[in-house]
């Protein structure tokens, strides 16, 4: 049994020599907490976002999507209180360096080398930056720590704009900045990341039935989306944050423990008060049915696109005993997989690349396919199965004659015959109808 340490380690290289996740400047040496991903990783994690835009907007009446600005008006954060709550008190270690929250050592010697730690200091987590060539505290912005609260200060645009009534949700997907202590665990705690929030407006005194729907519902999305339930939790907070009256995380159990992928949180009507009091606008909603004014209360599902892909990527490994071999595979979801088919020809002649080159063009409008016509066809198989496609369609001498292929299936690795013609409808429907083996 591999340890767990080893695990991340495997995980972390199969990433790198696959194409699905490098550490950013890599050939200066790196930047700490930042990646880039690769063909294989940018299309996972678009598969991600599509999966999780269908679930959550495209499918639902009552929920509309928004895509705000990065840099954000330094008042929404005076608002939101990030100014003021956002940042932890850190101690340095003389000797090595190391940097630690304050809250997480006993004592003034460092844990790593039992150097002397300095004093506590404050640490912003917010990326400031500054808007326009005059550098004067009137330009200062931020980054956005998280991507809700440009939801919060447009609902009345959307209110409006889109005439929803309550109950309805908003929702966004986009890049977040937390200049955090202690990036680590790969892209599980990065300083540049992305979310995938969806805030859920609702009449105060609803909020913990949507809350515990909510709750439920985003369970249900992960299993569904293949992570086996076993390897899902949900853990109450027992320490709010100041904005909440209820809160629980979604947890995966990584190789590195059990941790958080996502957050839901019932908001109360904190929010639109804030910013209407800083605003001076009026944020409240005025029920036609009932002809009451109030605010909202949220109810908000907030999960971060580079640490489901973790998620992913993690439950979906496995190295698999075979009779004679060993092999790596991806039970990637196939909605999820960058690849969706393999294409092969059996040899490199009798017609059989044409023939696969014309499958590829006839596949190529409906979904992502890959034609590989080099070494045995054993060892294409298998460099699809490491990379999570769940399917391969291979060109033989019987297609020649009777325009079938065969299709074999990534988990089983059996291969049953289709016709040509239907294989677009095929690979559909096995698509929508997998199921985890
Ligand atoms: N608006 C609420 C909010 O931002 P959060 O629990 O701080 O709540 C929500 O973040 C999700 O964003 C987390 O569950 C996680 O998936 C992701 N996330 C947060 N910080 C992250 C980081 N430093 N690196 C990668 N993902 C992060």
């Amino acid at each position: 049994m591999a340890s767990a340490d080893d695990l991340m380690k495997k995980m972390v290289s199969l990433c790198k020599r696959l194409g699905f996740v490098f550490q950013s400047g890599e050939i200066y040496g790196g930047l700490q907490s930042a990646w880039d991903y690769g063909p294989l990783g940018v299309e996972l994690k678009k598969n991600i976002e599509s999966s999780w835009w269908d679930f959550m907007v495209r499918r639902r009446a009552d929920v509309v999507g928004v895509d705000t600005a990065i840099i954000t008006h330094p008042d929404v954060w005076r608002a939101s209180g990030h100014v003021d709550n956002f940042h932890d008190p850190l101690v340095d270690c003389r000797k090595c360096r190391a940097r630690f929250r304050a809250d997480q050592v006993e004592g003034t010697k460092c844990p790593e080398c039992g150097g002397e730690l300095t004093e506590p200091r404050d640490f912003g987590l917010m990326f400031r930056t500054m808007m326009g060539a005059v550098e004067d505290e009137a330009a200062e912005v931020y980054l956005r720590p998280e991507t809700c609260q440009s939801i919060f200060v447009n609902f009345r645009n959307i209110v409006t704009s889109s005439r929803q009534t309550l109950p309805f949700g908003i929702a966004q997907i986009g890049k977040a900045f937390r200049n955090e202590i202690t990036a680590r665990n790969f892209v599980f705690r990065s300083r540049e990341f992305e979310q995938m929030e969806m805030q859920y407006f609702v009449k105060p005194g609803m909020d913990m039935d949507v809350f515990n729907a909510w709750r439920d519902k985003r369970l249900r999305y992960y299993a569904e989306l293949g992570i086996r339930p076993e390897k899902l939790r949900l853990v109450p907070h027992e320490k709010l944050a100041h904005y909440a009256s209820a809160a629980v995380d979604i947890e995966y159990e990584f190789p590195f423990g059990w941790g958080e992928i996502e957050g839901i949180h019932n908001r109360t009507d904190f929010d639109l008060r804030r910013h209407s009091e800083f605003s001076g606008k009026d944020l409240s909603f005025f029920d036609d049915q009932t002809r009451e004014r109030y605010i909202p209360f949220i109810i908000e599902a907030s999960s971060g696109v580079n640490r489901t892909l973790l998620a992913y990527l993690c439950d979906a490994y496995e190295v698999e005993q075979l009779e004679n071999d060993t092999r790596t595979v991806l039970h990637l979801h196939p909605r999820l997989a960058p690849v969706k088919a393999g294409i092969f020809p059996l040899v490199k002649r009798d017609g059989m690349p044409e023939k696969a080159r014309q499958i590829e063009r006839q596949l190529n409008p409906y979904f992502r396919v890959f034609y590989d016509e080099s070494g045995a066809v054993g060892r294409r198989y298998r460099r699809m199965d490491e990379v999570g496609t769940p399917f391969c369609i291979t060109v033989d001498s019987q297609t020649m004659q009777d325009d079938t292929v065969t299709l074999r299936d990534r988990d089983t690795m059996l291969q049953e015959r289709y016709p040509v013609a239907d294989l677009v409808q095929v690979l559909g429907e096995k698509i929508a109808s997998w199921k985890r083996p």
